[in-house]
């Protein structure tokens, strides 16, 4: 399955509005149509708009005027700003973006702008293909918390679609399915934008994963009933202290989790840690249009012109997380620690 992907001059990508329905993709061929579709969720997940990010950044040099070296680095800050401003709280858009513009930043300034793209353009594919090696790492190093027929609860969709194929929160259940565990996932559907029922539901049901949807409200009477042994849920941002965020919902399933004594797993790329945050106060929480609230699929579900509320994601407090899940290993509280070791390793 392709999330995102390059054909010469364009970023592609599988418009995650429309699955399961229809499998559509998305041609964009400039930074504002990149722009447009991660803030309208044509593609989401916080790695896989990382990835697009860093094509949008490929795609603005490969387009720039520019005949030298100032004028390029003036074009790709402008992308810059754009591609971050689509959507502030998953920190890999900009740690992509300042990753290109870092790369374009040591070329010297003989270099021909063209080489330059073109090397620009080499660095995307770069992080196209480490994000899909640290996904599997994630996936080896999870499976190792399931046992034989583990029952897994995860929220939103932190699979394939929402990076470069594999997943990070399902990377451990897809690995622990191949090699023969035969775990079972509770899948959150995910109000209002329904990640899990249209995302994670559709990926599993391709992985043949058992699997079975509940809405977000029946979470807590699964966990009371003893049939969920433990969740797994991405993160669009793990900060210094061990905070995350992640789609609005989690921070329920934590406490909910600490009540009834399940573990709950954070499962992240070292490309979502933030050291440069102390806590989860300091997180921009994306808020979005309360029409995705109040309708579904053109549908009004709520009386017109009442007001919504639609914080995107909330936070998680480190200390309802029981482990944070990397590529470089699995992370134990004391977080700030432990997340200083692990990152200074790099
Ligand atoms: O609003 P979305 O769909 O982009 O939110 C996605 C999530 O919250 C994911 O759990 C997170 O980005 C991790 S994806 C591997």
């Amino acid at each position: 399955m392709r999330t995102v992907w390059w054909e010469p001059g364009a970023v592609c990508l599988i418009d995650q509005t429309k699955l399961p329905r229809e499998q559509e993709t998305v041609r964009c061929t400039t930074v504002a149509e990149v722009a447009a579709a991660i803030r309208g969720m044509v593609v989401r997940g916080a790695p896989a708009i990382g990835v697009t990010a860093a094509y949008g950044m490929a795609l603005a040099a490969l387009n720039s005027r520019a005949t030298e070296r100032a004028g390029l680095l003036d074009d790709l800050a402008l992308a810059k700003t754009t591609l971050d401003a689509a959507r502030p709280t998953a920190v890999n858009l900009s740690w992509a973006t300042e990753r290109m513009l870092r790369m374009a930043r040591a070329f010297r300034s003989g270099e021909p702008v063209r080489e330059v793209a073109a090397k620009l353009l080499e660095e995307a594919h770069a992080i196209h293909d480490e994000d899909e090696r640290v996904c599997r790492a994630i996936g080896d190093h999870g499976a190792a918390l399931l046992d034989h027929g583990s029952r897994v609860l995860t929220h939103c969709n932190a699979g394939g679609l929402a990076t470069t194929g594999y997943g990070t929160a399902l990377a451990p259940i897809r690995t622990a399915h191949t090699q023969g565990k035969k775990p079972h996932v509770l899948v959150d559907e995910t109000r209002p934008f329904l990640q899990g029922s249209r995302l994670t539901a559709w990926e599993l049901q391709q992985a043949g994963v058992q699997q079975t949807l509940i809405t977000d409200s029946m979470a807590g009477h699964f966990m009371q009933r003893g049939e969920v042994d433990c969740i797994i849920v991405g993160a669009d941002r793990v900060v210094a202290n061990g905070d995350i965020a992640n789609k609005i919902g989690t921070y329920s399933l934590a406490v909910l989790a600490r009540a009834h004594g399940i573990p709950f797993y954070v499962a992240a790329p070292t490309s979502t840690i933030d050291m440069c945050l102390e806590s989860g106060g300091d997180i921009v929480i994306e808020q979005r249009d309360g029409d995705e609230v109040t309708q579904l699929a053109g549908q009004s579900l709520a009386p017109a012109g009442v007001h919504a509320a639609h914080p995107a994601f909330d936070v998680t407090p480190h200390n309802f997380i029981t482990a944070i899940i990397t590529e470089r290993g699995i992370i134990e509280p004391p977080f700030d620690k432990e997340l200083r070791r692990v990152m200074q390793e790099a």
